[in-house]
């Protein structure tokens, strides 16, 4: 697997194995760190979630993981073949959908690469559409079609479900849980949503203070239901990790 490597300290076999290794990453916005001295491992082909209240920086974090924020301190070592969706589609209204599967892909790549990604999230009807004829669900799905053509060995997800309605969500959420498992990337999803980081990850890391405050191992037998035996149980802790309290006091 080929690393982008962002300030090196001392490349190690071991570093090199793992699909994310970050170390001592700090990111200021006007002398305030939003990411303090934070430390995280991903496994390749490993799923992860991360939850955290809003503004505690896991966007920022996955930007840097992105690529698309170098102004850092640490280390960061990612596969080079990454790509990232985030909550809104980001579709360019003027081209058709196939076309937009397809941007900013190096090379000169033929409209069939685009076709079997459309295929692969369902939508292999719509890439001779616009955009604008799409509905959210169905942007959505484009949106993780043209991380697809990638073919990343790190797949970035920003609340790539938050706009969707519940059933939709949850079609989608299949979907993703599909997709890694056919694909064995390693996966970063960001969210807001406990059923879903307990649902869909391996792990499931706490985001406060800029650093991973908490991780939980979800070892729940696959495929999962919200009804699993276990699944409340790490839903209560995760929750009030996060602050928010359930069961018959918290009301
Ligand atoms: N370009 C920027 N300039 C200044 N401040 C920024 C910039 N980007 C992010 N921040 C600040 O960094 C903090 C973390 O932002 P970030 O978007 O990473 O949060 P988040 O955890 O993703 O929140 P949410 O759950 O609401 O999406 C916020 O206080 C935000 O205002
Ligand atoms: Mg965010």
């Amino acid at each position: 697997m080929a690393t982008d490597v962002h300030r090196p300290v001392s490349p190690a076999a071991t570093r090199a194995a793992k699909a994310v290794h970050v170390e001592g990453l700090t990111r200021s916005f006007d002398g305030r760190a939003v990411i303090d001295d934070l430390r995280l491992g991903i496994e390749p082909g490993e799923f992860v979630a991360l939850l955290g209240a809003s503004g505690c920086g896991k966007s920022t974090l996955l930007r840097v993981l992105a690529g698309l924020d170098r102004d850092i301190e640490g280390t960061v070592l990612v596969p080079r073949r990454r790509a990232v969706a985030f909550q809104a589609p980001r579709l360019m209204p003027w081209k058709k959908v196939w076309r937009n599967v397809l941007l900013g892909l190096p090379g000169r790549p033929e409209r069939a690469v685009a076709e079997r990604a459309l295929d692969e999230v369902g939508l292999g009807h719509r890439g001779n559409t616009w955009p604008r004829t799409l509905s959210g669900g169905e942007a959505q799905r484009a949106s993780l079609a043209r991380a697809l053509v990638r073919e990343p060995d790190l797949l970035l997800l920003d609340e790539p479900f938050g706009a969707l309605d519940a059933l939709t969500r949850i079609k989608a959420q299949r979907l993703v849980g599909e997709l890694w498992q056919r694909r064995g990337c390693a996966v970063l999803l960001v969210t807001h949503d406990v059923e879903e980081a307990v649902l869909l990850a391996d792990r499931v890391l706490v985001m406060d203070g800029g650093r991973i405050a908490h991780e939980q191992r979800i070892d729940l037998d696959r495929p999962r239901e919200i009804t699993d035996p276990g699944f409340a149980g790490l839903r209560a802790a995760l929750l009030e990790r996060l602050g928010v309290r359930t069961g018959p006091e918290a009301s």
